[in-house]
């Protein structure tokens, strides 16, 4: 059906709000707790969960690849939005693991909900991915260029996953979360975002190989170049400053205080990051949702699948302000605060 054009003029842009209308997720059911990596590697439940604060995570099965778990999200999406997979016509999915370089993710994605109308493409920024998503499917919104965007964090990390190196193989899980974005002519939506990245760190958190610079090769995947590479107390560091530096920003642009917010959904990357932020911020921990014990650290998936669970188990209620804020390897960031 060919698109009718809008009849809204765009002087009256800046009064179209952006609001979540629906989200889903999905994690496989295969387990991989503390207990078992240590058979694997050297290394305890105890120093995994005094570092990190992951018990467990979950792994995708040699055959369901990423698109697979994204589109698993996005039914759930799509069914709590009471929207028809057709009306969807843009697919945006952030994924630092794609099923392939090329076609994008979101193409497979498309066809395995049956979107026949999007416009589909993946966004590389890492576990920030998400976020910016959102605020690339809310500009398409605001200008009247779409009226329903899907968005999707997904992730296959443990495809990337060097099992034998203890520094890594223990922070990472698979999962995927997904969330319909639509005008809803309410006070409702997005209220503010902020985005940012800092390339002079690219190499504190990278996957060196498989692009072009690095093909892959029998020596290269013998070096295990295909696989995450990361100085983890420069991250750690890097990510403590940019996320209160994002939500600072967010909740500026949004003109409320942190006291306002009655839940943060952060990265779900490492407890210390979040217990850092909370003390920083000055607010307590209680406030955060935090899965991260049940999943690790599921880089783009990990900020729409907390707050699927948020939104699906009351935590956050109509009318409630929310902050997220994450924080990925390029460096990436981004926060946004929305009214639920
Ligand atoms: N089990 C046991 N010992 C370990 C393990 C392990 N899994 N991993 C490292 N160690 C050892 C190290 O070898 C080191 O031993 P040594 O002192 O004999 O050399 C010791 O533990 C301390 O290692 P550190 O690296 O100093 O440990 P640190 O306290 O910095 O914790 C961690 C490491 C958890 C990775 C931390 O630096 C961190 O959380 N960084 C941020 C990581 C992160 O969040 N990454 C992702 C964010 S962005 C994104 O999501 C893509």
């Amino acid at each position: 059906m060919k698109r009718q054009p809008r009849s809204s003029p765009r002087s009256s842009k800046k009064n179209r709000s952006v609001s979540i209308i629906g989200t889903g997720s999905y994690v496989p059911e295969k387990r991989l707790t503390n207990e078992d990596l240590s058979k694997i590697v050297e290394t305890s439940d105890d120093w995994i969960t005094t570092r990190t604060g992951i018990k467990e995570r979950r792994i995708a099965a040699k055959d369901e690849n990423t698109s697979d778990m994204a589109a698993r999200a996005a039914f759930k999406a799509i069914e709590q939005a009471k929207i028809s997979s057709e009306e969807i016509e843009l697919i945006l999915v952030a994924t630092a693991t794609p099923d392939m370089l090329f076609p994008a993710t979101a193409c497979f994605v498309q066809k395995k909900i049956g979107a026949r109308n999007a416009a589909c493409v993946d966004i590389s920024a890492a576990c920030a991915g998400f976020i910016f998503g959102l605020e690339i499917g809310q500009q398409f919104i605001t200008s009247h260029t779409y009226d329903t965007v899907l968005v999707i964090g997904a992730e296959k990390l443990t495809s990337i996953t060097n099992w034998t190196d203890r520094n890594t193989c223990v922070l990472f899980g698979d999962g995927a979360g997904a969330a319909i974005l639509r005008h809803r002519g309410s006070a409702h939506g997005v209220i503010s975002t902020h985005i940012g990245s800092d390339g002079q760190f690219s190499d504190i958190l990278f996957m060196p190989g498989g692009g072009s610079r690095c093909p892959i090769t029998r020596d290269n995947v013998d070096l295990n170049l295909n696989t995450i590479h990361m100085i983890g107390k420069e991250v750690y560091k890097q990510a403590v400053t940019a996320m209160i530096d994002a939500s600072k920003k967010a909740l500026d642009k949004a003109g409320l205080s942190i006291h306002d917010i009655a839940c943060v959904i952060p990265h779900q990357a490492n407890l210390r990051i979040i217990e850092a932020i909370a003390d920083r911020l000055k607010i307590p921990l209680e406030k955060f949702y935090v899965n991260l014990d049940k999943y690790g650290n599921t880089s783009a998936a990990a900020v729409a699948i907390a707050l699927d669970e948020a939104n699906r188990s009351g935590r956050i209620k109509s009318g409630d302000y929310i902050l997220m804020v994450v924080f990925g390897g390029g460096l990436t960031w981004a926060s946004t605060v929305i009214e639920w």
